[in-house]
């Protein structure tokens, strides 16, 4: 069986950043599924559908395909054949994304093709519901959370860094916003899966995170 190691957690715990060393140390595949609803949402709002309308959603869904290719060992989302990885980080995106991921419709479809992605593939996936619903018979679950303020320094700094100009207190605001929305709605909410370990990321390095889950690893 395919090594597969599931990594949930809210918005700006570290997912993403510690999944990538840590597929890295393994050698291993690293799949982000936030970004295949991020590419939903996307594709919502450059049609001018309505994220809050969840039938207008539902029925566009048929015309969206979303493909996960892997380059040099890096995930290339692509939206209808066009690599839109540099199009899905923005508030906008993040908002949508959560709205359109409460939708059962999208669930099913992305959730299929993330089973089907793990089925042969030794990787590590991260998103909300991977533990609890994607792979339950996943090798490791890991949640990995931390504090609001923590999450939203973090967010702040990435943007920061790549040029965009943001507000702290509002990047903070809408953090807890979506927190809210995908711990509380009715199907897939975020919780930690009762066999996951969880890590608060608070107080710790990115190498700290990274060494904890190769210990769990090492101990499978
Ligand atoms: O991890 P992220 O911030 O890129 O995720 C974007 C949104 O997608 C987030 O608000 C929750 C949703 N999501 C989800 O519902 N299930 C997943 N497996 C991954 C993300």
């Amino acid at each position: 069986m395919a090594l597969s190691i599931a990594i949930d957690g809210p918005a700006g715990a570290g997912k993403s950043t510690i999944a990538k060393r840590v597929a890295d140390s393994l050698n291993i595949v690293y799949v982000d599924t936030g970004a295949m609803y991020r590419a939903i949402a996307l594709y919502m709002i450059r049609t001018k559908t309505d994220v809050n309308e969840e039938l207008s959603v539902c029925a566009a869904l048929t015309d969206v395909k979303i493909d996960v290719v892997f380059k040099d060992g890096t995930q290339a989302l692509l939206l209808n054949g066009e690599d839109v990885n540099a199009f899905i980080r923005t508030p906008e995106v993040s908002e949508a994304a959560s709205i359109v991921s409460s939708y059962g419709p999208v669930r099913e479809k992305l959730v299929a093709e993330q089973r089907r992605l793990a089925q042969n593939t030794d990787m590590i996936m991260d998103g909300r519901d991977i533990g609890t619903c994607v792979l339950p018979n996943a090798s490791l679950k890991i949640y990995l959370t931390a504090s609001s303020a923590v999450r939203a320094k973090r967010r702040y700094l990435e943007l920061a860094a790549a040029g965009s100009e943001c507000d702290l207190d509002e990047i903070q605001r809408g953090i807890e916003v979506r927190d809210e929305r995908d711990m509380n709605r009715e199907i897939s909410p975020l919780r930690k899966a009762d066999d996951a370990k969880l890590i608060d990321s608070s107080y710790m390095t990115i190498d700290e995170v990274v060494e904890q889950i190769l210990w769990y690893v090492r101990r499978l």
